[in-house]
């Protein structure tokens, strides 16, 4: 399988951005901007914002998911949000693992598997976050961190599993801050990522899995690193904040 065959997938993440009026008036503009989008498109929005996007995007092509789920079904975890919960309220996909999480909130390898099993229990579909940060790539050891990380994520998940995940290399140096990866950076850890599903579930499984770059995606380079072998889709921090910009993201991976 080719390139050609893997759904391309541009999401966006909010992060903590877009109360529920400004949530509304976003997805107004991007609506018509996205309605001819060749590729698959979600975003990723505040708890809050789940039920104003879930209304907002009836009928359109626009795909909604939240920024992360609890591992249990419930129980005394003050102010967690269960993947039960957001599949009752109509959510689609979750971002687990955001480098955002690692870095301020703890989350390790072992509870972004726990989330990611709890998800897929609960019918969601996960958006796995991986990625090196600057010290990890300047001593050389991307590859190990980013194979680390996807194995450990991936524990107990089965090759039928797969079909709903989609994994994002996201280059913890690159996100909000500018500065990109190049474009044959983002494929080389993105087809490094494709070996190891290859290794743990079998070539056709590795070849059908949509991967995304993460890291300062914005028009003036979506093409190109949209344009590499491995990488089929985006996921979208700053630039998912502004219509016009998310959907010539969207357009460049057609
Ligand atoms: P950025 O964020 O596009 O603002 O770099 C990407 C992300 O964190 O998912």
């Amino acid at each position: 399988m080719k390139k050609e065959c893997r759904a391309a997938v541009i999401a966006g993440n909010w992060k903590m951005n877009c109360g529920p009026a400004a949530a509304a008036k976003l997805i107004e503009e991007l609506k018509p901007l996205a309605e001819d989008a060749d590729c698959g498109v979600i975003i990723c929005v505040p708890f809050v914002d789940l039920q104003t996007a879930i209304e907002a995007t009836k009928g359109s092509n626009i795909h909604v998911g939240a920024q992360n789920c609890h591992w249990a079904e419930s129980g005394a975890f003050t102010a967690e949000i269960s993947a039960g919960m957001l599949k009752e309220l109509g959510v689609e996909y979750v971002i687990l693992g955001h480098s955002e999480r690692r870095q301020y909130f703890g989350e390790t390898d072992v509870t972004v598997n726990q989330r990611l099993r709890a998800a897929l229990n609960a019918g969601l579909k996960p958006i796995l976050c991986v990625g090196e940060v600057l010290e990890q790539r300047e001593q050389g050891v991307t590859e190990e961190i980013v194979r680390m990380q996807t194995k450990i994520a991936l524990q107990g998940v089965t090759a039928e599993e797969m079909k709903q995940i989609i994994i994002a290399y996201e280059p913890v140096w690159a996100i909000g801050t500018g500065k990109t990866a190049t474009a044959d950076q983002a494929d080389e850890v993105c087809g490094q990522i494709r070996k190891v599903l290859a290794q743990l579930y079998g070539e056709s499984c590795a070849e059908a899995t949509t991967i995304q770059y993460g890291g300062s995606m914005k028009p003036a380079n979506a093409k190109e690193l949209l344009g590499k072998v491995h990488v089929d889709g985006g996921l979208i921090g700053g630039a998912a904040l502004k219509a016009a910009d998310f959907a010539a993201i969207i357009h460049a991976a057609q």
